[in-house]
C-alpha cells in the first residue's frame, strides 16, 4: 500500500477515529482540531472520548509516528487529502447549520497543496460538497463527499471493517484516490456522483430510525392486544428480507445523528418541494415514545410522579459511548422532573452532575437506595449482570422497569421485584 499524507480536521466521535484507524491502514495522518484543550490532552496521549480500542490504536500509531495532534493549520501545507469531520448541528427548523464547516473550510483554502483532495466526512445537505468547492474558491483542489456510517460504542471496527465505502464525485480520478485511502478495508467500495453519496447518508440515518419507530410501534400494538413484542419481531425477522437488527423496542432512538439527520432529511424534502410524510411521521413516532415510557413509569410509581423518586439506569444514548447528545434517557429524565419525580442517574461512563435538578451515583446500587422504580434506559452490559437482590434490598418500592430488554425478568421475580418491559405483559 501507498503511504499518504492526510490531514483531518475536526477530532471528535469520526475525526478521531478516522485520523487512528487511517494511521493504523500505515497512512501518515495529522490530525486538526481548533480545541486546544482537546489537542493538549491527545498529544499527552489522553482520549477525550469514550471508545472501544480506540486508546490502543491512537497510542500504538502516535508512539510509532504515524499520528499525531496540532491546532496549527500550517500542518496542512504538505497534505494530499484533507478530511472534514467537523459539526453539522440542527437549527430549530430542522436546516444544517454549517458554520462550523465554513471555518473548515476558510482555514483550508491557504494551505492546501496544488492537486489536494479534500474529503468531506461531515453529514451535510444535498449539494454540500458543490458549496463546499464554490467556497474553498481552490479550482486546483478537489472536493469527494464520503460520508461515514460509523456507530459509536463501535467506531473502530466499524472504520476498519466498514460494509461499504461510499464515495460522491464526478471527478472520477479523485475518487479513485480515495477509494485508495480503503484498500486495506476490503470493502465494497462505491463511487458515485457526490449529490447521491450525500443523500445515501441521509436515507441510510432515515431507514433506521423508521425501523426503531415502527419496533416502538409494534411494541405499543403488542400491549394493546395482549401479544409479547420480542416474539414477534422475532418471528418477523426471520424473513430475509426483514431481518432481524434494529428491531428492539426500546425509549425511543436519539444521539447526535438520527434525530439531526432525520429532521434534516425532512427539511431538505420540503425544501425541494416534496412532502416525506412518512419521515415527518417517524419523528413523531419517537416523540410519542418518550412520553409513552414517562406516563408508563407515573403507572409504575406507586402515587404516581409527583413526589416519586425513580432510579435511571444508563444515561448515555446507547452502550458502549459516553455521548450524552441528544440522550433519549435525558430526554425522559427532563420530564420526569418536570412531572414532580426526583430522580437519581448512574451510568458507567458518566462521573460528573449532568444537571443541577438531578443527581448522579457513583454506583448502580447507591443510585438505586430508597427508589420507587428503577429505570433501566440504556442497554449496557453492566446491566445483564446486576446484583438483582442487592437492587431489591436498596429500593423503597419493588418496581424494575426495563425499557431495553437486558434484565433477566426470572432473576427479578425471584429477587422479589415486579417487572415491567415495553412490548411485554
Ligand atoms: N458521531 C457519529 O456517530 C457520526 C457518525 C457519522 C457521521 N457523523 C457526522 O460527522 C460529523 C462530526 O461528528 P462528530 O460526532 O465527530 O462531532 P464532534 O462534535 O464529536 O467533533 C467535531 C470536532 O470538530 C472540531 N471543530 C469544529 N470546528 C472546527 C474547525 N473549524 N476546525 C477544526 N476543528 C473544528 C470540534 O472542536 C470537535 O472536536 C457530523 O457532521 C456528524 O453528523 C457523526
Amino acid at each position: 500500500m501507498t503511504e499518504c499524507k492526510v490531514a483531518v480536521v475536526g477530532t471528535g466521535y469520526v475525526g478521531l477515529t478516522t485520523g487512528a484507524c487511517l494511521a493504523e491502514f500505515g497512512h501518515d495522518v495529522v490530525c486538526l482540531d481548533i480545541d486546544s484543550n482537546k489537542i493538549d490532552r491527545l498529544s499527552s496521549g489522553e482520549i477525550p472520548i469514550y471508545e472501544d480500542g480506540l486508546q490502543h490504536l491512537v497510542s500504538r500509531n502516535t508512539e510509532e509516528g504515524r499520528l499525531r495532534f496540532t491546532t496549527n493549520s500550517a500542518a496542512l501545507d504538505d497534505r494530499e487529502f484533507a478530511y472534514l469531520c467537523v459539526p453539522t448541528p440542527r437549527r430549530n427548523d430542522g436546516s444544517v447549520d454549517l458554520s462550523f464547516l465554513e471555518s473548515a473550510v476558510d482555514s483550508l483554502r491557504p494551505h492546501l497543496r496544488p492537486g489536494a483532495v479534500v474529503i468531506n466526512k461531515s453529514t451535510v445537505p444535498v449539494r454540500c460538497t458543490r458549496f463546499v468547492e464554490d467556497r474553498l474558491r481552490r479550482p486546483d483542489v478537489s472536493v469527494v463527499s464520503n460520508p461515514e456510517f460509523l456507530r459509536e460504542g463501535s467506531a473502530v471496527a466499524d472504520f476498519l471493517k466498514p460494509d461499504r465505502v461510499v464515495i460522491g464525485s464526478d471527478d472520477r480520478e479523485a475518487a479513485s484516490r480515495v477509494a485508495s485511502l480503503y484498500l486495506e478495508t476490503r470493502a465494497p467500495i462505491m463511487i458515485t456522483d457526490a449529490a447521491s453519496a450525500e443523500t445515501i447518508k441521509y436515507v441510510a440515518n432515515a431507514f433506521l430510525a423508521t425501523k426503531l419507530s415502527f419496533a416502538n410501534s409494534v411494541a405499543a400494538l403488542c400491549e394493546a392486544v395482549g401479544a409479547e413484542a420480542s416474539e414477534v419481531l422475532l418471528g418477523i425477522g426471520y424473513d430475509g428480507r426483514i431481518g432481524h437488527q434494529f428491531l428492539r423496542p426500546g425509549p425511543g432512538w436519539g444521539g447526535s445523528c438520527f434525530p439531526k439527520d432525520t429532521r434534516a432529511l425532512v427539511h431538505i424534502a420540503d425544501e425541494a418541494g416534496y412532502d416525506f410524510a412518512l419521515l415527518r411521521s417517524v419523528i413523531e413516532t419517537n416523540e410519542t415514545q418518550f412520553a409513552r415510557v414517562v406516563d408508563r413509569i407515573g403507572q409504575l410509581a406507586p402515587g404516581g410522579l409527583e413526589g416519586a423518586s425513580i432510579t435511571v439506569l444508563g444515561l448515555t444514548f446507547k452502550a458502549g459511548t459516553d455521548d450524552l447528545r441528544e440522550s433519549p434517557a435525558l430526554e425522559i429524565v427532563d420530564r420526569l422532573i418536570a412531572a414532580g419525580a426526583t430522580v437519581t442517574g448512574y451510568d458507567p461512563t458518566v462521573i460528573d452532575a449532568v444537571a443541577p435538578s438531578w443527581d448522579v451515583a457513583g454506583d448502580p446500587y447507591s443510585a438505586c437506595e430508597g427508589s420507587d422504580v428503577v429505570a433501566v434506559l440504556t442497554e449496557w452490559d453492566e446491566f445483564k449482570d446486576l446484583d438483582l437482590q442487592k437492587v431489591a434490598d436498596a429500593m423503597r418500592g419493588d418496581v424494575i422497569f426495563d425499557a431495553r430488554s437486558v434484565v433477566d425478568r426470572a432473576r427479578a421475580t425471584r429477587c422479589g421485584l415486579r417487572y415491567a418491559g415495553i412490548g411485554t405483559r
